[in-house]
């Protein structure tokens, strides 16, 4: 059965879950934006996977599309990559009427996302997440964007989709480690927010993973809801990732997005459990987690690295920056720290 969560940010939108999903697109689409030519996104792996069957149901619900593919990666996650996108989207006449959309993982979200937010000065786009990353978060939420060389995610905007539409059928071409990469955030909404969500997932990975997903998208909508553009509470949603930025850049992007998170959560853990922040046993609560998911609890880097590197984080604020730390599994504070203190949560938090 489909299930459907609503985002109320200042746009209201829809975010649907479930089997066959593609198969329905066009008519979803059509049924918002009736007179629309579509520009689809994505990348050189999902392409010969699942483009095919978007391409079929958006023809018969009478929708006209051109397709843009750009090498699969975060590589390709640059401002020169959306330039080409946004060359093509002029050269093939899209106009404002129009509508991006975005068939792929959380790269292809992020860069479709912010090619629409820009090309004429903002089209409708639509996402179709086929990681299980993008489906618990990148999709939803509206945050679009591209890495500079300085660090991840530095150049973007908020852009809300018209509508999300995650096929779970999509998931099962995904290799082991992209799941991985998917539970690691996954968990990451059971550290912050669910004990109950967290338990479940530290007995390994369910067969279905419709619910852990539709549970991930009402908590990350929620949070959206009350703090659309990250002053407060959607600050909370970065755990793991001032840290995991920081090995993602150190490792050059070879460590991908979700087992950097992973080991940038069990570094976190482990630093605030030393400072006497966080709960004592949580630490190896989360470790036992991540391992089950075979996802990494620590890292290479030497602790002055990892702070340099974590410096050109955007939680960055002139000398402070704003930590995700654990109190207990399901509740997070947020700890404004001198930038200095980085080296320490870096230092405690390595193994
Ligand atoms: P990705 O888009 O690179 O996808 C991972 C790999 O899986 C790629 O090789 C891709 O080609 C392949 N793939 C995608 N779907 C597939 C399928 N169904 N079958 C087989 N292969 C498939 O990366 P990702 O892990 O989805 O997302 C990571 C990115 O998302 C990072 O850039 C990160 O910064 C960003 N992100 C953004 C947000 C946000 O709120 N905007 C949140 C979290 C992460
Ligand atoms: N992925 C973090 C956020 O959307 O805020």
């Amino acid at each position: 059965m489909t299930r459907c969560v609503t985002v109320k940010a200042q746009k209201q939108y829809n975010v649907y879950i479930g089997a066959g999903l593609l198969s329905e697109a066009g008519e979803r689409i059509k049924a918002l934006m009736p007179d629309v030519r579509a520009a689809v996104i994505t990348d050189s792996n999902v392409a010969p996977l699942h483009l095919e069957a978007l391409q079929t149901s958006l023809k018969n619900a009478g929708i006209d599309s051109s397709v843009y593919i750009f090498p699969a990666g975060e590589q390709s996650k640059r401002l020169s990559t959306v330039e080409n996108i946004l060359e093509w989207l002029a050269q093939q006449g899209f106009s404002r009427t129009d509508c991006v959309i975005a068939l792929g993982g959380g790269v292809t979200g992020d860069m479709a996302g912010f090619a629409a937010a820009v090309y004429l000065r903002g089209v409708r786009y639509v996402q179709i997440p086929t990681t299980l990353l993008a489906a618990v978060d990148s999709s939803v939420g509206g945050k679009t964007g591209v890495d500079l060389g300085a660090g991840k995610n530095l150049a973007g905007a908020f852009k809300q989709p018209e509508i999300v539409l995650c096929d779970t059928d999509t998931l099962k071409t995904l290799p082991q480690h992209e799941i991985a990469d998917g539970m690691a955030e996954t968990i990451k909404y059971g550290v912050l927010f669910s004990q109950k969500l967290f338990d479940t997932l530290a007995q390994g990975k369910p067969d279905d993973l419709t619910d852990i997903i539709t549970e991930c998208v009402s908590l990350k909508a929620h949070i959206v809801e009350i703090d659309e553009l990250e002053q407060r509470e959607r600050k909370l949603l970065n755990l793991g990732h001032t840290l995991g930025h920081a090995i993602e850049k150190c490792s050059n992007f070879t460590v991908t997005h979700g087992h950097a998170v992973a080991a940038g959560t069990a570094l976190i853990a482990r630093a605030g459990e030393a400072m006497g922040i966080t709960q004592k046993g949580t630490a190896d609560r989360v470790e036992v987690c991540l391992l089950k998911h075979s996802l990494p609890i620590s890292c290479d880097y030497e602790a002055d690295k990892l702070a340099q590197a974590a410096m050109s984080d955007k939680k960055r604020s002139g000398d402070s920056i704003t930590l995700v730390l654990i109190d207990r599994i399901g509740e997070c504070i947020l700890k404004k720290e001198p930038l200095s203190t980085l080296r320490e949560y870096a230092r405690y938090g390595r193994k």
